[in-house]
C-alpha cells in the first residue's frame, strides 16, 4: 500500500528510485513519483499518473547526475489518483513522500491554510506544511521539524524527507507504515519494503514504529519521538534477486501458482516426522503444558488469510474435542467487543505481517494477555516482530497482488498447529498419522495436479470468461475453499463470484440461477458426498451452467464440465481443489486481457485502515 523509496551516496539516485519504485509497484500503482536534488539543492521532481512506466519515460527525458532523492508510489487514499496527489508533496523548501494515513489532517489543514497554498487534496501535504512550519527555512533542524510535527499527528505514516537546504541528508519515520534502512558502501538506501534493496545490499535495520532516523551517504542515527537514542539492530536481507523476479513466466500469479509445490515444502521443512507421525513446530514458544491448556484458538486474518483461517478450522476441530476455534475477520473484529474466554491463544495470519487491521487486533489481544502466534511469510515485518510466537511460513517473496502460494501454506501451517495441540492433549497417534501422511504427500500431489490440469483448465476458462457473475459452492472443509475461489476470480477477473455453502443454496442463493451466472462446485468424496450431488442437482434442475471439481470417479450427473482431480489424499484433497480455482482465476484473467499482478484499486499489503 503505497511504495517509498531514497537514496543518498555517490551513484545516481534517479537509478536507484525507479528500479525500486518498479519493485514496489506491487504496493500500490495509480501513480508516482520522483525528486532528486543535486550539490547545490536544486531539485527536479518529476510525477506521473499510472504505472510507473510513464514517470520512467519522464526520466529518461530528465535524466539527472544527482546523487540524492526519494521517491513514492502512490495506492490512493485521499484524492484521486493524479499528477498533483502523487507524492513527493513540496512545501517551502522540503518535499516529502508519504505512506500512511493522517486521520486528524482536516484540523491541521483549516489551520496551515495561512501559511501555505494547498495544491493536492492529500493528508500527506498537511504533513509536508507542518514541517515546513516547525522547520522555518532552515533555522530549525530538519529532524527537529519532524519530530515536532509528528508529535501532533494521528493516524498511520512512514516517510521521507528532503531539505533544498540540506542536500545531502533524508529523514525517515515510522509508525504503523514499515520502512527499512539498506546500509550499503559509502550509500545509505531507504525503501518500505526490503525487496527494493535486494542487489544493493543485505544489510538492513527496520525501523519501530515511534523512531525517526537521520541518514547520509555514511551514517543513520535513530532516535525515539522523545529524543532516546535507538541503537540500531543491523539485520541480513536473506531473499536473493530471483526470488522477485517472473523466472520465464508471464505474470508473476503463475510463478507463484506453479512454485507452491516447492513453497509448501519450504512450510513443511524439517517439521514433520515420518517415522514418528508427528509434526514439530518450534516457533509458537509453547510448552507442552501450554499446549496442553489451551482451551480456545482465535484465527485472526483478512481476506485470504482469513479464508486460510477458516479452512484450517475445520480441521482443527475435528482433531480434539476440547477446544473451540473461533475464525474472525480482523477488520471486524478490531471493533467488536467480543469476549476471550481464559486458556485463549491467537493464531495471527497474514503473508505480508504488515495489514493494518490485522495489526490492531494483534495488539489488542497482546494487551489483554492473550497468547499471539504469528503466521506469517514476511520475515522481520511487524507482525512477525510483535506476535509472542509464531511459524514463519517460509514461500518466498508473494509479488502479485492476489494470493496464493500463501493462502496454501498459510492453511497448512495452521493444520499443523492444530496437531500440535492434538498431540500436547494426548490424542491417539492413530488419529494423527493419516493427516501428517496427507500433509507430507501435499507437495507432490499439488506438483500432479499443476502439472496435469493446466491445459484442462486453460480451455475451460475461455469458455466461461463471457460470464459476468459466478456462484462457487462447497460444503465443509469445501466451503472456505469456494469463498477463497470467489475471491481469487472476482479481485483479477472482475466477475461478480460469490461463495455459498451448498446447503445454504435453498435459502436464498438458488433464486439467482440463471443465464447470466456460471456455477463452480467443489465436490470432494468425503463423509458429506451425498449431501453436496444433491446441491449440484438443484442448480442442474434449474438450468445452472455447471463445473465441478472432484475426485469421485463415480459422479456422472450431465454438468456442463467435470474436472476430474486423481489424488492419493484421503483428508486434504480440499486444499488440492483450490490449485484448480486459482489456475481458473488466473486463465479467465489472461482470456479478457486484464492486468493480472496488479488488478484495478487494489494494492499488495493493507498498511491503512
Ligand atoms: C487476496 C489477498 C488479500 C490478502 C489480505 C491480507 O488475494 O491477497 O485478501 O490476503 O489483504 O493480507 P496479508 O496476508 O498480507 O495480511
Amino acid at each position: 500500500m503505497c511504495g517509498i523509496v531514497g537514496y543518498v551516496g555517490e551513484k545516481n539516485a534517479q537509478d536507484f528510485l525507479i528500479s525500486g519504485l518498479k519493485r514496489l509497484e506491487y504496493r500500490g500503482y495509480d501513480s508516482s513519483g520522483i525528486v532528486t536534488l543535486d550539490k547545490n539543492g536544486k531539485t527536479t521532481c518529476l510525477k506521473s499518473k499510472g504505472k510507473i512506466a510513464g514517470l520512467e519515460a519522464k526520466i529518461s527525458k530528465n535524466k539527472r547526475s544527482d546523487s540524492i532523492g526519494i521517491g513514492h508510489t502512490r495506492w490512493a487514499t485521499h484524492g484521486e489518483p493524479s499528477e498533483r496527489n502523487a507524492h513527493p508533496h513540496r512545501s517551502g523548501k522540503i518535499y516529502l513522500v508519504h505512506n500512511g494515513i493522517i486521520e486528524n489532517y482536516k484540523v491541521l489543514k483549516t489551520k496551515l491554510e495561512k501559511f501555505h497554498k494547498f495544491t493536492s487534496d492529500t493528508d500527506s501535504e498537511v504533513l509536508t506544511a507542518l514541517i515546513d512550519h516547525f522547520y522555518l527555512d532552515g533555522e530549525y533542524p530538519l529532524t527537529n521539524a519532524v519530530v515536532q510535527a509528528l508529535k501532533l499527528i494521528h493516524g498511520t505514516y512512514g516517510i521521507a524527507v528532503v531539505s533544498e537546504l540540506n542536500p545531502n541528508e533524508i529523514v525517515v519515520a515510522r509508525s504503523g507504515s514499515p520502512l527499512v534502512i539498506g546500509i550499503g558502501h559509502g550509500e545509505t538506501l531507504i525503501a518500505s519494503d526490503a525487496s527494493a534493496l535486494i542487489g544493493h545490499t543485505r544489510k538492513a535495520i527496520y525501523l519501530n514504529d515511534g523512531e525517526v532516523a537521520t541518514i547520509t551517504a555514511k551514517s543513520v542515527e535513530i532516535k525515539t519521538l522523545d529524543s532516546q537514542p535507538v541503537s540500531a539492530k543491523v539485520e541480513t536481507i536473506k531473499t536473493d534477486l530471483t526470488a522477485i523476479q517472473k523466472g520465464g513466466y508471464d505474470h508473476f500469479l503463475l510463478k507463484e501458482i506453479m512454485e507452491q509445490p516447492t513453497s509448501l515444502t519450504e512450510t513443511l521443512r524439517g517439521r514433520i516426522d515420518l517415522n514418528e507421525k508427528t509434526v514439530h513446530l518450534g516457533g509458537p514458544n509453547l510448552s507442552e503444558k501450554e499446549l496442553k491448556a489451551i482451551k480456545h484458538v482465535i484465527i485472526v486474518g483478512c481476506g485470504t488469510a482469513y479464508n486460510a483461517g477458516l479452512l484450517a478450522s475445520y480441521y482443527i476441530e475435528q482433531f480434539t474435542n476440547d477446544i473451540t476455534i473461533e475464525p474472525v475477520m480482523a477488520s471486524e473484529y478490531r471493533y467488536r467487543h467480543a469476549h476471550v474466554p481464559d486458556h485463549s491463544v491467537a493464531l495471527i495470519v497474514s503473508q505480508s505481517g504488515e495489514t493494518a487491521d490485522t495489526l490492531a487486533c494483534l495488539r489488542d489481544l497482546k494487551s489483554q494477555g492473550v497468547k499471539t502466534i504469528g503466521i506469517v511469510n514476511a520475515i522481520g515485518s511487524t507482525i512477525a516482530r510483535e506476535v509472542d510466537g509464531g511459524t514463519y511460513i517460509h514461500v518466498g517473496p508473494e509479488i502479485s497482488v492476489a494470493s496464493t502460494k500463501a493462502f496454501t501454506s498459510q492453511a497448512v501451517a495452521m493444520i499443523m498447529f492444530g496437531l500440535t495441540i492434538a498431540e500436547a492433549k494426548g490424542i491417539k497417534n492413530s488419529f494423527i498419522a493419516p493427516y501428517v501422511d496427507d500433509i507430507a504427500k501435499l507437495p507432490n500431489e499439488i506438483d500432479n495436479l499443476l502439472q496435469s490440469l493446466q491445459e484442462t483448465i486453460k480451455t475451460l476458462a475461455e469458455q466461461y470468461k463471457k460470464y459476468d457473475h459466478a456462484i462457487y459452492l462447497g460444503r465443509d472443509v469445501a466451503y472456505p475453499t469456494a469463498l477463497e475461489g470467489a475471491l481469487k476470480l472476482k479481485e483479477i477477473s472482475y466477475i461478480d463470484a460469490n461463495a455459498y455453502p451448498t446447503g445454504e443454496l435453498k435459502h436464498g442463493p438458488l433464486a439467482l440461477i440463471d443465464d447470466r451466472f456460471f456455477e463452480f462446485i467443489l465436490l470432494p468424496e468425503d463423509g458429506l458426498y451425498d449431501k453436496s450431488i444433491s446441491g449440484v442437482q438443484e442448480v442442474l434442475a434449474r438450468g445452472g451452467h455447471i463445473i465441478v471439481v472432484t475426485d469421485s470417479t463415480d459422479f456422472s450427473l450431465p454438468v456442463e464440465n467435470t474436472v476430474f482431480i486423481t489424488t492419493k489424499l484421503k483428508l486434504l484433497t480440499p486444499i488440492l481443489m483450490n490449485l484448480v480455482s486459482q489456475l481458473f482465476a488466473y486463465y479467465i484473467t489472461t482470456a479478457k486481457g486484464l492486468n493480472v499482478d496488479q488488478p484495478r484499486n487494489l494494492a499488495k499489503s493493507v498498511t491503512v485502515e
